[in-house]
C-alpha cells in the first residue's frame, strides 16, 4: 500500500500546543481532486497561522466588511455565502484537511476573490493572526457536541473562547452560532448571555430564527435525517 509522505504531500494542519483541544485530526482520506487542489490553490486561499497578524485590506485589495467562520467543515455553506455576499470578505478556519481541499478546489473552480483560509486551530489563529476589533461577522455552525459529559470541556464554546471572539468584533458586530445538540444549544445560551459585551438580537434568553443570510449546512441536514431540531442564537456586540 502507498504510503502518504510528508514529500507527497506537505500541507499540514497548523495548531500550537495545547492540553484541551476541540477537535481531534481524522485521518480521512483525501480524494485525488481535494489533494490536487492545495497544488492547484493553496497558493491563492492558503493563510498560515505562522504569519503572524493579518492584513485584511492587503490580503483582499481592498476595505470591506470582514467575515470569519470557524469550523467550515467541506465548505460548501461557506463558498455559497462567500458567492451570495460578494461586498464582504470571508475568512474560513478549519483543521480537516479533505475540507479545505474541497472549499478551495470549488472556490478556485468558481473563480472566487473574497475568501481565504488557514488549515489550523481557530484559538491559535483567533490568538495570533486576527487583529482586535476587526470582525463584522463571526459564525459557528454545528460545532462538535462533544455529546458525552466528561467530554463537555472540549466544546469549543466556552466563557474563555466567548470573551476572545468578542475582542474581535467590531462594535455592532455579529456573533452568530446555531447547533443541532439541544443541551448544547442551552449551553450556549447560558455563555453568551453571560457575556456583558453581547446583546441578544432576539430578546434575553431567546433563541434566533435562522437569519436569510445562512445557508443550510452539510451538519444541519444530517441532524435533520436523524429528526435533530437547530438552534440559531444571533448576538451583537455593544
Ligand atoms: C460538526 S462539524 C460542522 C461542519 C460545518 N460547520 C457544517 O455545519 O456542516 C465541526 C467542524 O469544526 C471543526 N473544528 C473543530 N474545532 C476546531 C478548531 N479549534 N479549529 C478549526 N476547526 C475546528 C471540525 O474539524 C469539524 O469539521
Amino acid at each position: 500500500m502507498h504510503e502518504e509522505s510528508a514529500e507527497d504531500f506537505p500541507y499540514r494542519t497548523e495548531y500550537k500546543k495545547k492540553s484541551i483541544r476541540s477537535y481531534v485530526i481524522r485521518a480521512g482520506r483525501m480524494t485525488e481532486g481535494q489533494r490536487r487542489a492545495f497544488d492547484n490553490y493553496w497558493g491563492t486561499y492558503g493563510l498560515s497561522l505562522f504569519d503572524g497578524p493579518l492584513d485584511a485590506e492587503q490580503v483582499f485589495g481592498r476595505e470591506a466588511p470582514l467575515v470569519l467562520e470557524i469550523g467550515f467543515g467541506m465548505g460548501d455553506s461557506l463558498l455559497a455565502m462567500a458567492e451570495a455576499e460578494p461586498d464582504k470578505d470571508f475568512i474560513g478556519i478549519e483543521v480537516h484537511p479533505p475540507g479545505v481541499g474541497r472549499l478551495i478546489n470549488n472556490a478556485g473552480k468558481a473563480g472566487i476573490g473574497n475568501l481565504r483560509v488557514y488549515m489550523a486551530d481557530a484559538v491559535d489563529v483567533l490568538n495570533d493572526c486576527i487583529p482586535d476589533a476587526s470582525l463584522d461577522r463571526f459564525q459557528l455552525y454545528f460545532p462538535d457536541p462533544w455529546h458525552k459529559k466528561k467530554h463537555h470541556k472540549r466544546r469549543i464554546v466556552q466563557p474563555e473562547f466567548v470573551r476572545l471572539l468578542c475582542s474581535k468584533l467590531k462594535a455592532g458586530g455579529l456573533m452568530h452560532l446555531a447547533t443541532d445538540w439541544e443541551n448544547y444549544a442551552e449551553h450556549m445560551l447560558e455563555v453568551l448571555e453571560a457575556e456583558p459585551a453581547l446583546e441578544n438580537t432576539a430578546g434575553a434568553g431567546q433563541y434566533a430564527p435562522r437569519p436569510e443570510f445562512r445557508p443550510e449546512t452539510k451538519f444541519e441536514r444530517r441532524g435533520q435525517r436523524l429528526g435533530h431540531g437547530v438552534w440559531d442564537l444571533l448576538y451583537r456586540r455593544r
